[in-house]
């Protein structure tokens, strides 16, 4: 059975910069609140009207196949992973697969928002371990700009997401000890609602058309989203964000632990750590309690906030880029987010 590995990394982050300083024009805050809460200077936004999600999935897309050495009509399976899809269906991995002009091969989207990253390097891994595909690409991609609630209401979470997109194509190795070691997926929905986008969504009772003649009309509205949505800012993502930080802090450790441990490898092992980028002081609380050198960890959230799914294969791609992933280094990809999900994944560069 050969082990599956990252054969090529790429990413594309929009030209515009929003520096925290451009988001006083929109709401009450500072970039001092900002830097000190989260370690974020700028994020990136996308065009309004020229990119979407897809396209500049599309644009990392490029970069991480001709960096593995093949052309996108190689690619025999697509991973799309993202909560801020181009249409509510269907998903990104259709309109990539036609933007890149691809062979009609399956196209997978996930929704495991923070955590889609690790999720699909999982399934990419199993596809590639069982001999089912040989060249799969995973797109990471995110365009939070066009959601977010810029209001001074909306602020604590308007000023911590940017967008951007992050690929790597995966394929097999037949190299003694290289490839992905292992991957480690959990989820817990208790608190499903802390970090959540509510509506549109099938839990509200809003039906577009009456769907039996004999319902009580009293019980029923006609509107997908309903005034009192929009007043609760129920159109916009929720977060809390103190609830999310205490047990962020717990998972990230664990699961890097988790992972270490499955191969009998201790933290002094690892070359390179590459939290998902939620919140710089998150991933200093981590590399605290796993006792982790500044060389050790990678951190780029300064630079692009937030981007969600597209977080870590950005990471990669530019740590890969700084030649700080080389041949044979021990690199540990993990996530935390909305669900909750999380999830580590332990490769042998
Ligand atoms: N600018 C200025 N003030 C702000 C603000 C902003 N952008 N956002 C919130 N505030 C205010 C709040 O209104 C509150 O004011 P009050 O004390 O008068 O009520 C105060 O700052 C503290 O709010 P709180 O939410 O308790 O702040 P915090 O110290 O927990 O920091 C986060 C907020 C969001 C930065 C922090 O909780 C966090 O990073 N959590 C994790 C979030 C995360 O990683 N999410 C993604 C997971 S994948």
């Amino acid at each position: 059975m050969p082990n599956s590995r990252i054969a090529g990394v790429g990413y594309y982050v929009p030209k515009n910069v929003f520096t925290n300083n451009d988001l006083l024009k929109y709401m009450d805050t500072s970039d001092e609140w900002i830097q000190e809460r989260s370690g974020i200077k700028e994020r990136r936004y996308a065009d309004r009207l020229g990119e979407t999600t897809t396209t500049m999935g599309v644009e990392a897309a490029k970069i991480a196949i001709e960096r593995a050495g093949i052309t996108p009509q190689d690619i025999d399976f697509i991973i799309f992973a993202t909560l801020s899809p181009d249409y509510y269906f269907p998903g990104c991995g259709v309109l990539l697969q036609r933007a890149m002009k691809m062979k009609e091969i399956g196209a997978l989207d996930i929704r495991n928002q923070c955590s889609g990253f690790v999720y699909a390097l999982s399934i990419a891994d199993q596809y590639i371990k069982s001999g089912m595909y040989k060249n799969i690409l995973i797109v990471g991609s995110e365009k939070h700009s066009f959601g977010l609630d810029f209001s001074t209401r909306g602020r604590n979470i308007a000023v911590i997401f940017g967008d951007g997109a992050g690929a790597v194509v995966v394929q097999p190795t037949e190299k003694e000890g290289q490839g992905i070691l292992s991957t480690h997926l959990h989820s817990d929905g208790e608190s499903a609602e802390i970090l959540a986008m509510y509506n549109p969504g099938t839990h509200a009772n809003h039906w577009v058309q009456k769907p039996v003649a004999d319902f009580d009309d009293a019980e029923m509205g006609n509107l997908f989203m309903s005034k009192d949505m929009v007043e609760k800012a129920q159109n916009f993502p929720n977060m809390d964000g103190p609830a999310v930080f205490k047990k962020a802090v717990i998972k990230f450790p664990e699961v890097v632990m988790e992972a270490l441990e499955k191969n009998k490898l201790s933290t002094t092992d690892i070359s390179l750590l590459i939290p998902h980028q939620a919140n710089l002081r998150i991933a200093q609380f981590v590399q605290q309690q796993l006792k982790l050198s500044d060389e050790q960890v990678f951190n780029n959230i300064d630079k692009y906030g937030n981007t969600t799914a597209a977080s870590i294969p950005i990471a990669l791609a530019e740590a890969w880029e700084q030649g700080k992933v080389k041949e044979g280094d021990l690199v540990c990809l993990a996530a935390f987010g909305s669900g909750f999900t999380w999830g580590s994944a332990l490769m042998r560069w």
